[in-house]
């Protein structure tokens, strides 16, 4: 059955944004503060990584120490390993991520360690997030392809998915990195993965690199999936997935959730302003086409 509302996951500010040429702090906090005022309530503000690795999210702190905060709004964070919890924490993150793989290779270049050794950096962030009462949300990538291994079979994605969700993982984001996935594929991925996670407490993080998100959304919005992560203006990739653009653009994703009846309580308007506005900063159009109709 359809659902009549979905909940969607504004990445923008950090998958969007740290592969993109760096910008300020004070044009990451507007776009920050015309998200929260576009009706998201669920925004992923940085990174707490090495700045060496990513350089773009050297100031995820300043952010959320010094964003206004608007009442109901979650502001998010990724967090490799305890020292990023621990800076997060610090900085005042409401959530943080952790991020897995369900490729080996991309695993050992994105986060310098196998599937494992990731799973066990994750414990004790896990612990200290929960005596904090700090809620984590997993990411797996490569769901649908790896961009090194190719093809990686649902299996060892429902796997990965189960380990991170029975760590205390309140919902999985299951990422096509490379966004190579078509329809077929990710509602059988999809359909996997719920064997071993409840699917209300999955999320699909798809990035637009070959012009499939929406599809690929559509094709399993009636499996009962009701989060959906994208980034305004379609911002970003990333840094390890070479060529990856970026997420699907939340403006598309809304205009077509909105078309079809479901509400997201979202202000499409004000939103493609926002999207338009960080373009500007970057000096490119939006890569929303639905921005761009309708401006
Ligand atoms: P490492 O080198 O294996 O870690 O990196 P280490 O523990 O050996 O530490 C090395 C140095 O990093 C030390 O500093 C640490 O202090 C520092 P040094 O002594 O050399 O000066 N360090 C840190 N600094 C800040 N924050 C930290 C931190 N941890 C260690 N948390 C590490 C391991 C994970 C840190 C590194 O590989 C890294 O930062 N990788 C970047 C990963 C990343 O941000 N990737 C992009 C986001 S994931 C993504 O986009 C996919 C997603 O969107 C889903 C999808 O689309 O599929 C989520
Ligand atoms: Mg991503």
């Amino acid at each position: 059955m359809m659902p009549t509302k979905v909940s969607i996951f504004e990445v923008g500010a950090r998958d969007g944004l740290q592969n993109e040429q760096p910008v300020s702090t004070t044009a990451k906090m507007q776009l920050i503060a015309e998200l929260a005022d576009a009706g998201l309530t669920r925004i992923e503000a940085g990174s707490f990584v090495s700045p060496k690795w990513v350089p773009q999210m050297a100031d995820s702190a300043q952010i959320l120490q010094q964003i206004p905060r608007v009442k109901g709004v979650t502001y998010s964070a990724l967090t490799p390993n305890l020292k990023g919890f621990e800076l997060a924490l610090n900085a005042g993150a409401d959530e943080v991520a952790i991020f897995g793989a369900a490729s080996q290779s991309f695993s050992q270049k994105n986060i310098n360690c196998s599937i494992e050794e990731s799973i066990e950096r994750f414990i004790p962030l896990m612990e200290k997030a929960k005596q904090h009462n700090i809620a984590v949300r997993g990411y797996v990538s490569c769901v649908l392809g790896c961009p090194y291994e190719g093809k990686i079979e649902v299996a060892e994605v429902a796997r990965v998915s189960e380990i991170l969700y029975k760590m205390g993982c309140y919902e999985i984001s299951l990422g096509d990195t490379i966004g190579i996935g078509t329809p077929t594929d990710a509602r059988r991925m999809v359909q996997a993965v719920s064997e071993v996670v409840p699917i209300s407490q999955l999320a699909l993080h798809f990035h637009d690199t070959y012009g499939q998100a929406l599809a690929n959304i559509l094709a399993c919005l009636d499996l009962g999936i009701s989060t959906f992560d994208a980034s305004v203006a379609g911002l970003g990739g990333c840094p390890y997935a070479k060529g990856a653009s970026g997420n699907l653009a939340t403006e598309d994703l809304v205009y077509m959730l909105h078309g079809m009846g479901i509400e997201t309580n979202i202000d499409l308007s004000k939103l493609a302003k926002a999207g338009h506005n960080i373009s500007a900063v970057l000096g490119r159009p939006s890569g929303s086409k639905v921005a761009n109709a309708l401006k």
